[in-house]
């Protein structure tokens, strides 16, 4: 039964890609790019593979700033799940830009699961307070407010990048100018995570943002006060925390502040350019966000972004010769583990072509899972819906032109028109 639902599966996969392709414009390439690069096309090239060739080899390593001898693309839920939870078999590779950025101190994201990974993520739970969210989300409701006060907004600047910048200001505690912030924290995001090609331009540029945000935030440590993660930190460190001493303030708030920006601003965009082209839904949605109800919205956010994930893999690498389900996978791989095509598996997702909000929340593997479960979880479940739901309550609302990162995968300008 779930081999026939796969065939089929593919079959539409196949008809899509057909159809994409012979919508998009220029050579064979260019029609390629465009018809894999949009999420809709990834996803039935993903419902191809996992009938036709689930697990596949590739006899290069497509994440080039990482070194690795041969990738292989994985696309059943069973087996992204598995590659995530096992994370000594299947290492994270960013260590060594990560060190770049933080002038040699590991950032947790770049660790293996052992002390020195436990003693940072102890240390910032530590300086984390329950009640601590109410304020950003108060900030992003009134942000969002006031972005859209008038007929049109352009979303990254005025709110989806805006907001966390704020956040990073505010709560975390770092005082730096908020344009060059956004900007700073992208370019660095877009260097550790999604310079696949390790182009020299993408990390001369990363080079001078750390410079500028690691000044930041050692100037900030003198002025953050105890509201701010950057203050609670710097208090916890002079009380004797090892996680806290100078060089590890600096690595663990860039972390953070890099994880933060980007990811927020782009998954907002994304969201609402998927809910945008589906207008029943678009008008469903809308209808909850009149009433304020924004855990009623928070469920079309995931469902957008189920259909339009930040990224569709996480990576991983095989230090060692590993064994998965029946395959050797040999040591030195590039695993490309697929939560846009788990999150598409026919045999864990009822229906998975079918929008339906809100479904189970352990359908979604929207930002990671396991030991590196993004740290900004509770953060994300609560501030997407808290600066989306005044937007989705407008009516008429409209996109102007589609999300534009001007040749870098994070979107700079989304112009949206609503009626006031
Ligand atoms: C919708 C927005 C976000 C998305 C899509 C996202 C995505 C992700 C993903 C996929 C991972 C796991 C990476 C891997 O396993 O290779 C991750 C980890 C992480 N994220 Fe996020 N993230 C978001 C927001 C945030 C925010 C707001 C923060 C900071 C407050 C943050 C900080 C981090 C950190 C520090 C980690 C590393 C966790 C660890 O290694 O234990 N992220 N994120």
């Amino acid at each position: 039964m779930s081999a026939i639902r796969r065939f089929m599966a593919a079959i539409d996969g196949v008809s899509g890609l057909g159809a994409a392709f012979l919508k998009a414009k220029g050579g064979f390439k260019a029609r390629l790019a465009a018809v894999l690069g949009a999420a809709a096309g990834q996803r039935n090239a993903f419902a191809v593979l996992r009938f036709a060739q689930p697990r596949l080899g590739l006899g290069v390593n497509l994440v080039k700033p990482y070194p690795a001898a041969r990738s292989l693309l994985l696309t059943t839920a069973a087996d992204f799940r598995e590659v995530i939870a096992r994370q000594a078999d299947f290492e994270v590779v960013y260590g060594p830009r990560m060190r770049k950025l933080t002038g040699g101190r590991d950032f947790f994201l770049g660790l293996q699961d052992g002390p020195h990974y436990r003693r940072d993520t102890a240390a910032m739970r530590a300086i984390v307070q329950p009640d601590d969210l109410e304020p950003v989300l108060a900030m992003a409701r009134a942000e969002a407010a006031a972005a859209l006060q008038g007929e049109e907004v352009d979303l990254p600047p005025m709110l989806s990048a805006r907001i966390p910048a704020r956040m990073v200001q505010d709560y975390f505690g770092v005082a730096m100018e908020r344009e060059q912030l956004i900007a700073d924290a992208t370019l660095l995001f877009h260097y550790l995570f999604s310079d696949l090609g390790a182009d020299p331009k993408v990390e001369a540029e990363a080079m001078a943002a750390k410079d500028r945000v690691n000044a930041a935030i050692d100037a900030s440590v003198a002025t953050a006060g105890p509201e701010t993660l950057l203050g609670r930190a710097v208090a916890a460190g002079q009380a004797g925390e090892a996680a806290f001493d100078a060089d590890g303030v600096r690595a663990n708030i860039i972390g953070i502040l890099i994880g933060a920006i980007p990811t927020l601003s782009k998954a907002a965009c994304f969201a609402i350019d998927e809910l945008l082209r589906r207008p029943a839904e678009l008008a469903k949605v809308r209808a909850l966000a009149a009433a304020g109800d924004e855990a009623g919205v928070a469920g079309y956010l995931w469902e957008a972004l189920r259909f339009n994930p930040i990224s569709p893999i996480l990576y991983r690498r095989t230090p060692a010769d590993v064994r998965l389900g029946g395959d050797d996978v040999l040591a030195g791989t590039m695993v490309l583990a697929s939560n846009l095509s788990a999150m598409f598996d026919e045999q864990a997702v009822p229906n998975p072509n079918a929008f339906r909000a809100p479904r189970p929340w352990e359908t979604y593997a929207l930002w990671g899972e396991g030991l590196h479960l993004c740290w900004g979880d509770r953060i994300n479940q609560a501030i997407l819906p808290a600066m989306l739901t005044p937007l989705l309550a407008k009516p008429g609302l409209r996109a102007l032109a589609p999300p534009d990162g001007e040749g870098t995968p994070f979107p700079r300008h989304y112009r949206l028109r609503f009626e006031a």
